[in-house]
């Protein structure tokens, strides 16, 4: 991939990963990219490097500009591999006068590589260090998404360079947002928030509220993920605050497994009801739905119902694992109702409701179970569980 100057002065130096399918259990279909960037100023300044097997791509982008021993600092915005595993080869080649990064930052780079001589300078929340022509000032964004974690803001350029926030895993050609399809886009940075970010919820309200004291000017995000927003900055913004502060649509989704079609059955009458009742509903089978897809489409529904028959006392693999899974992100405000089929002890539905409550679910009722195979009966009561929640759902909407 081509350098890019961003801003004047100011160069995209990343790599693009476009083979990528599998980040630790989020599938990236569409692959990713690692974002660097290079201010040329009196002091040359990197923001980031990459993963450490695409270290070339971003030595090979800096040549094509500098000698990379012209760099004076390096900036360690967050220390997750993906973006410092690179950090040895580069700061072997470049010897950098000074390394800056979070007192969380130190900690993770030592314990991460356990370096002897690196120049590490731990700054604070709010320092600010000159470059020349520019200033830098770091914003601490403790847990979002690991201890470490910082901004970089450039006040002089109106420039927010955000670590993992408002970035999405999308390879593209392009590097600006109004380069590439909206939609496309928005539903990757969905996908970021709903798998990354959504349990730390509330310090994201407490960050935007942050900013917005702050006051500070931005024109331009460049996260080091996915495209860089100039166009969209206000949206970005405004989706991070919906998304953090659990506003959902009236929309629900009706996630299940099944093992001899029973359970399918039941949920496709549940989904029956829900959309009897006027509220959009997506059916979510987890034999061909990534848990990383399905965490994405319960993130703006309001309603979420669960089904999964009783195996060995228990729950079907693979909705055991969507909901160690779920809870682990902590999805706020949704409304709940479990189903599900059984041959003889029939634990499923206690089972999802009892996962529910943990994750502070508005369960409707204690759900409906299925011995074998459902009767006529039995889905017309599936069809007013469905119904049911979709009138949860208008109602907590206030329609
Ligand atoms: Fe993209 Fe948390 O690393």
């Amino acid at each position: 991939m081509a350098v890019r100057e961003i801003l004047n002065d100011i160069y995209w130096v990343g790599a693009v990963d476009w083979g990528i399918r599998d980040f630790h259990g989020y599938s990236t279909y569409k692959g990713t990219t690692y974002n660097a960037f290079l201010v040329m100023d009196d002091k040359i300044t990197l923001f980031d490097t990459v993963k450490k097997n695409k270290a070339s791509d971003l030595l090979h982008h800096i040549r094509s500009l500098i000698d990379p021993r012209q760099i004076d600092y390096i900036v360690v915005n967050h220390v997750e591999m993906d973006h410092s595993g690179a950090l040895p080869k580069v700061i072997k080649l470049v010897k950098p006068e000074k390394i800056f990064c979070s007192q969380m930052g130190k900690k993770a780079i030592e314990e991460h590589f356990h370096p002897k001589d690196w120049p590490l300078e731990a700054v604070k929340n709010g320092q600010t260090i000159s470059l020349g022509k520019r200033t830098v000032q770091f914003i601490e964004t403790r847990m979002l998404h690991w201890p470490d974690s910082m901004f970089s803001y450039i006040p002089e350029d109106a420039l927010l360079i955000s670590s993992d926030a408002f970035g999405e895993h999308l390879a593209t050609s392009e590097r600006f947002d109004d380069e590439v399809d909206f939609t496309v886009m928005m539903e990757q940075n969905a996908k970021y928030f709903a798998n990354i970010l959504m349990l730390y919820s509330p310090l994201i309200q407490k960050l935007l509220k942050n900013v917005t004291e702050m006051g500070i000017p931005i024109k331009m995000i460049a996260p080091d993920h996915g495209l860089i927003k100039r166009k969209y900055v206000g949206e970005m913004i405004k989706a991070y605050s919906d998304w953090s502060s659990c506003k959902a649509q009236k929309k629900a989704v009706v996630i299940y497994d099944s093992m001899w079609h029973s359970t399918e059955m039941m949920a496709k009458a549940v989904a029956d009801g829900i959309m009897q009742e006027g509220v959009s509903v997506k059916l979510l089978d987890l034999e061909v739905n990534h848990r990383s897809d399905i965490m994405t489409e319960v993130l703006g529904a309001k309603a979420v119902a669960m089904g999964s028959p009783t195996l060995n006392n228990g729950l079907l693999p693979r909705m055991a694992g969507c909901l160690m899974y779920m809870r682990g992100l902590r999805p706020c405000g949704k409304i709940g109702a479990a189903f599900g089929s059984y041959g003889w002890s029939g634990e499923a539905v206690k089972l999802l409701n009892q996962a529910m409550e943990e994750m502070k679910f508005n369960i409707i009722d204690e759900g409906i179970r299925v011995k074998y195979v459902p009767t006529h009966n039995d889905l017309k009561k599936c069809v007013d569980l469905g119904k049911r929640l979709a009138q949860a759902v208008k109602a907590e909407l206030g329609e």
